[in-house]
């Protein structure tokens, strides 16, 4: 949540900080700002020039093209409003009472207030309600402290005064300094939020995420926690926070993002649901390529020792995530006979269940940056390693669409799910790709314990190779019969999905999708308990819309479809075409297949049907309001 960017080189920094900001701008979207430094040529001072807008990026891009921002080094933020409302004053860059030290930043300062307090004391006056502007405000007054101490360079004050004020903040941040006074020096932090360098000739650029790298380097150095960055035209220093010099190679990042455009569609949330069948394709192709032994069904790297010695799972991840690893949980228990527990990544981290000897656990995060699930697991492994037992010993996975991010650095088993760039803030092809990783880990597991027939498993891989032409059949099929349906959704306010046993999660899935995008109130719930309470929202304006597919709760599943429609509920199916199914008022079909490949047909339709009633709704369905693409504060 919120990206910042920063540059120092020789070339105008504004279009290349607005360039990085605008691949940056899935992180919020509430409003953006950059600062700069440049040189009055008559008096030869430094100044800073500082631009905001409220709303979105272009906002600021109509604004810089008007009034300019000089400058070969400067600083830029996309907000997501965490403290203070998304208005013009709470936009960054956060300047001190001077207007001569500027600050972008990442996370949340949890001491704010008292900070604030104590500057307010001393007849500091605020201009903003976050936590942010407690920074510059700060470093001013450590930078008037340092002047006074004698002669120190201007770049190295700057530096020590940065480091002195991240002494005092408590919480998370990524952040990026600049003063008026240094015209070529740019000084970043970070702890608990990401912060990248970027290595060009005679430049550098800093950012929230790689994907800010696209076009100016591939040459990239991620920054640990507490450590803090000099940057000059010259060079790049890296500190410590007891001051040490710290000596690492940047890598060369290996997906360099290419620009991604809409095409023929008109949202980027219908291209990304069109690429799934893409997504199958290069997954199989990439994991489950034909001649693969027996005994390793799917081209995961593993040792077999690892699979062997898990006795149990445990998988943390938020949202969406989280459903793709409910529904892995359900064919890691019921596929493979390994017992697999889903969590909250925000709740896990206050309440882990008690210690289990032979756990793995799981991290599931399309972007790799999700705060909660990546705090989650750094408790996980903490609380392992205090144990001093090998039995007990942490084993972590880490399933991730973005292989440049926090997660692939912070855990060492990873799963690529090459789903691709997405754009849309609803996820839908990453959910895929979540999707189909679980199916290969659990026949892995099948495998690898002996829990399944080699006939089982051979027959859950050669479906799995059916469904990206499945999915291209669904996908025109439901297209045009779900932007029929969404017409019908014009005045409705409620939304209930069922699902059962596998497809539950799906329900869950449907709901949050329908809700982030259209802003319709909707919820996913077990069909079997609609009648222990939620029965009773049900009337005629009420939409139930309930997966249906064939396996041991099919006819259940269409009782309680029944129950629904006892109560006047318009009743859509996502079922297959059959006598049984004809209770439904509006049936989106989907083809016969076993119950195990079913969630990765279910889900088509209910992606489409909620793209279609947001669509038609006129709303801005790839960056629907208060939402982001990652999630990355607490
Ligand atoms: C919904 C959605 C969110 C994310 C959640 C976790 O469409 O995208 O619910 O699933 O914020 O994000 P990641 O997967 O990046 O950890």
């Amino acid at each position: 949540m919120c990206g910042i960017v920063a540059l120092v080189g020789s070339r105008e920094a504004s279009p290349v900080l607005l360039e990085g900001l605008k691949r940056l701008e899935y992180r919020g979207y509430d409003s953006a700002g950059l600062a700069t430094v440049t040189t009055d040529t008559d008096t030869q001072k430094g100044f800073i020039t500082c631009k905001k807008a409220e709303g979105k990026l272009f906002n600021l891009v109509d604004l810089i093209s008007v009034e300019g921002a000089p400058g070969h080094i400067g600083i830029g933020h996309t907000r997501w409003a965490t403290h203070g409302k998304p208005e013009l004053r709470n936009a960054h860059p956060h300047v001190d009472s001077l207007g001569k030290v500027a600050v972008v930043q990442n996370g949340i300062i949890e001491n704010h207030t008292l900070l604030r307090e104590s500057l307010q004391n001393k007849g500091i006056k605020f201009c903003s309600e976050t936590d942010t502007e407690v920074i510059p405000h700060l470093i001013s007054e450590e930078l008037s402290r340092l002047t006074q101490d004698g002669a120190i360079p201007n770049g190295e004050m700057l530096f020590l005064a940065v480091k002195e004020v991240l002494n005092l903040l408590q919480g998370s941040y990524a952040l990026a300094v600049i003063w008026a006074e240094t015209p070529d020096v740019l000084i970043v932090a970070k702890n608990k939020a990401p912060l990248l360098i970027g290595f060009a000739q005679g430049e550098f650029l800093c950012a929230s995420d790689s994907s800010a790298f696209a076009g100016f380097t591939r040459t990239v150095l991620p920054l640990e926690d507490k450590e803090l960055a000099l940057l000059t035209p010259l060079g790049v220093e890296i500190y410590d926070s007891l001051g040490e010099r710290q000596h690492r190679t940047p890598s060369l990042i290996i997906n360099s993002e290419k620009d991604i455009e809409k095409g023929q569609f008109r949202h980027f949330m219908l291209k990304e649901i069109y690429e799934q069948p893409e997504t199958a394709d290069q997954w199989i192709s990439r994991y489950l390529p034909d001649g693969l032994s027996a005994s390793s069904p799917i081209a995961l790297s593993f040792e077999d020792s690892f699979y062997e010695s898990i006795e149990s799972i445990q998988i943390l991840a938020c949202g969406t995530s989280r459903h793709a690893a409910m529904v892995g949980a359900y064919l890691l228990e019921q596929f493979a006979g390994i017992p697999a527990t889903v969590f909250f990544a925000s709740e896990f981290r206050y309440a882990p269940p008690p210690l289990a000897p032979n756990v793995l656990t799981i991290g599931v995060t399309q972007s790799g940056e999700t705060a909660d699930t990546l705090a989650a697991l750094i408790m996980e492994s903490e609380r392992r390693s205090n144990l001093k037992d090998n039995l007990f010993s942490s084993r972590q996975l880490g399933i991730t669409n973005r292989i440049e991010s926090s997660i692939a650095r912070q855990v060492s088993n990873i799963i690529d799910i090459g789903a691709g760039l997405e754009v849309g803030v609803a996820a839908t092809k990453t959910f895929f790709g979540q999707l189909l990783t679980f199916y290969g880990l659990a026949i892995m597991f099948a495998a690898k314990k002996n829990k399944r027939s080699l006939k089982e498993i051979n027959e859950l891989c050669s479906q799995l190779r059916l469904v990206p032409n499945q999915l291209r059949d669904l996908i025109k099929i439901h297209n045009r019969l779900t932007e029929k349906l969404a017409h019908q959704f014009v005045n409705t306010k409620d939304v209930i999905f069922l699902g059962r046993g596998i497809n539950y999660p799906i329900a869950l899935e449907a709901a949050l999708k329908l809700k982030e995008i259209s802003y319709i109130h909707a919820e996913g719930f077990p069909a079997g308990e609609m009648k222990h309470g939620p029965i009773a929202l049900l009337d005629y304006k009420v939409p139930v819309i309930s997966i249906a597919t064939q396996g041991i709760v099919f006819e259940k599943v269409l009782s309680n479809a029944q129950e629904a429609k006892a109560r006047d509920a318009c009743l859509i199916g996502i079922a297959p075409e059959s006598p049984e199914t004809q209770i439904f008022d509006h049936l989106l079909p989907i083809p016969k297949v076993s119950e195990w490949i079913s969630p990765l047909l279910t889900v088509i339709p209910l992606q489409l049907l909620s793209y279609h009633i947001a669509a038609h709704r006129g709303l801005d369905v790839d960056q629907p309001r208060n939402l982001a693409k990652s999630v990355t504060v607490e």
